[in-house]
């Protein structure tokens, strides 16, 4: 059904096309002669529009890239993800969180799904309420996939927090995580939410436990209390209720950990932001899902960003894009991203375990802007390496500060202004520099002062961060991701590289009481005795 990337005819023809034209594209002149070029690359997607005209693409290499779509089958596996087919192979599971946020009715397992978001909602409001339920503190405590998506949701809807409720994320094993949490605690009014779709992950268990500790070790608090003060998000109930929880909201081993936030794994989300709150959030991911199901590719957002993104990969060589959003409230949206992309595309052999002879997962990394612009943009600017960058761009504020957000807005353009036309040497050199050293030869000065230009980004705008709107940009780069590893006839659904690490960790466990090297290397036996003694 689907044909690896590097195994169609328009590979070989973007191949083709990078070497004649691709290599020595510049936008500078690819604006000059082309003035329809800004509203030929823009595309509308719900709640999203996004500018792709500051990319290294012209309309030659769109069209290859989209026979490349459209040769390895995108639009077949696309709909046997929506359709419920097994497609995450090695572990033989379907993948449907789109049916998470499906109306009640229109995708598979919809009774169980809206089963468990009806008894969580209605959870969520009446804890929520805190005059009613005492409660003013929620501790998640869960890692990955089950930290990462509520932990960005909850700081990117804020202004929909009640200002009574604290919402707290522990994720690390490191005690200091939790121990920093606690110190703010009052465990009368403390709700603890146990996150995790398997429940053995070792922080996540272990940090349950110090939780359950610290809790019942409060004045007055009893096992009794336990049903009250925690409850559990999970696929595994029978583990939560061993564990002493009562209260769990469960969901199924077709939900992803990256793609769970939609499941009971939002539920901190929901108890922030509230019930309704939560279906605008799922609503905007739905419509996002329908754009991506059946838009034709050349006008479908999540495509056109993928097939950039293997574009840059691949023949550009690009090892790595930054995400910028200029909004504070998507603060977490890069350590988000990076697991959604790196942890589901990051993989070396193909769906038939055959070794790939090229790139896939670029490193995704960034800082909400203007905050970057202080710190790593001068490598961004006159670094060696390109690096594409998205801007993410919110047209409304949420606050009434009119000056700061048009000022940051105004910063926002002025970077992907800056490095797609840089400066020239002679520019620099007509300009006064009133910081530079007396006497410093002026040319010289010329080339550090200089920016090369020609450095792609892409902008995304929304017109608001609503629960709606974030539901469409986080289902938006769902199905981007899926698109690249599709392209790449790559599984993005399953993990295997965390369990190496995992097992060697369970395995020097014991090293650490007993002082037993033997067998180790010798690096890692010298470490161990450094931090033993
Ligand atoms: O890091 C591997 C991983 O399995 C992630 O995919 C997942 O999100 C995370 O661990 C947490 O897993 P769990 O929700 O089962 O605790």
């Amino acid at each position: 059904m689907t044909t690896r990337c590097d195994r169609t005819q328009a590979w070989t023809a973007l191949a083709g096309h990078y070497r004649a034209h691709g290599r020595d594209f510049d936008l500078r002149d690819a604006f000059t002669r082309d003035p329809g070029r800004a509203a030929a690359l823009s595309c509308e997607a719900p709640e999203v529009f996004a500018d792709l005209s500051k990319n290294l693409v012209d309309v030659a290499a769109m069209k290859f890239l989209l026979d490349l779509a459209h040769e390895c089958g995108i639009e077949p596996r696309r709909d046997a993800m929506f359709a419920g087919e097994p497609i995450n192979a090695t572990e033989g599971r379907a993948v449907l969180h789109s049916a998470l946020r499906a109306p009640r009715g229109a995708a598979a397992f919809s009774d169980e799904v809206h089963g468990v978001l009806d008894a969580m909602l209605a959870y969520a409001d009446v804890q929520r309420d805190g005059t009613a339920s005492g409660i003013r503190h929620v501790v998640n405590i869960g890692i990955g996939g089950s930290d990462l998506g509520p932990q960005m949701a909850v700081t990117a809807l804020e202004p929909w927090v009640p200002t009574g409720l604290q919402m707290h994320f522990v994720s690390n094993v490191d005690g200091h995580d939790l121990t920093r949490v606690m110190r703010r605690l009052n465990a009368r009014e403390t709700l603890f939410v146990v996150a995790s779709k398997t429940f053995t992950t070792q922080e996540t268990m272990t940090n349950a436990m110090a939780a359950r500790q610290w809790f019942l070790a409060q004045e007055g608090m009893t096992q009794a209390d336990i049903a009250r003060h925690f409850a559990a998000t999970t696929t595994n109930v029978r583990a939560a209720a061993e564990f002493g929880i009562t209260t769990t909201f469960g969901f199924w081993d077709w939900v992803g950990g990256r793609y769970s936030l939609w499941s009971a794994i939002g539920l901190p989300i929901a108890l922030a932001v509230g019930g309704t709150n939560f279906r605008a959030l799922l609503a905007g991911a739905h419509a996002m899902d329908r754009h991506f199901a059946e838009t034709p590719l050349a006008r479908n957002l999540p495509v056109l960003l993928a097939l950039i993104d293997l574009w840059y990969r691949n023949f550009h060589h690009f090892g790595s894009r930054s995400v910028a959003p200029y909004h504070q409230g998507l603060a977490r949206l890069p350590a988000y991203l990076q697991q959604l992309e790196m942890e589901s595309n990051g993989k070396r052999v193909d769906m038939h375990g055959e070794l790939l002879p090229y790139a896939t997962s670029p490193v995704v990394w960034g800082e909400p802007g203007t905050n970057g612009q202080h710190a790593y943009f001068q490598m961004l600017h006159q670094g060696t390496d390109v690096v594409p960058v998205e801007f993410i761009a919110v047209k409304h504020a949420q606050h009434g500060l009119a000056d700061s957000h048009t000022k940051l807005l105004a910063n926002c353009l002025a970077q992907s202004q800056a490095l797609m036309l840089g400066k020239s040497a002679d520019e620099a050199l007509a300009e006064s520099a009133p910081t530079a050293a007396a006497g410093y030869d002026r040319a010289r000065l010329a080339q550090h002062r200089s920016f090369p230009g020609n450095r792609p980004s892409t902008t995304l705008v929304l017109d608001r961060l609503t629960p709606r709107s974030l539901g469409a940009l986080i289902a938006l780069y769902e199905h981007r991701v899926f698109t690249t590893g599709a392209l790449w006839g790559i599984n993005s659904f399953d993990q295997w590289g965390v369990e190496l690490g995992k097992a060697l960790a369970n395995r020097l466990l014991p090293r650490f009481a007993s002082g037993d090297a033997s067998g180790l290397d010798a690096s890692t036996a010298a470490l161990l005795a450094r931090l033993r003694s």
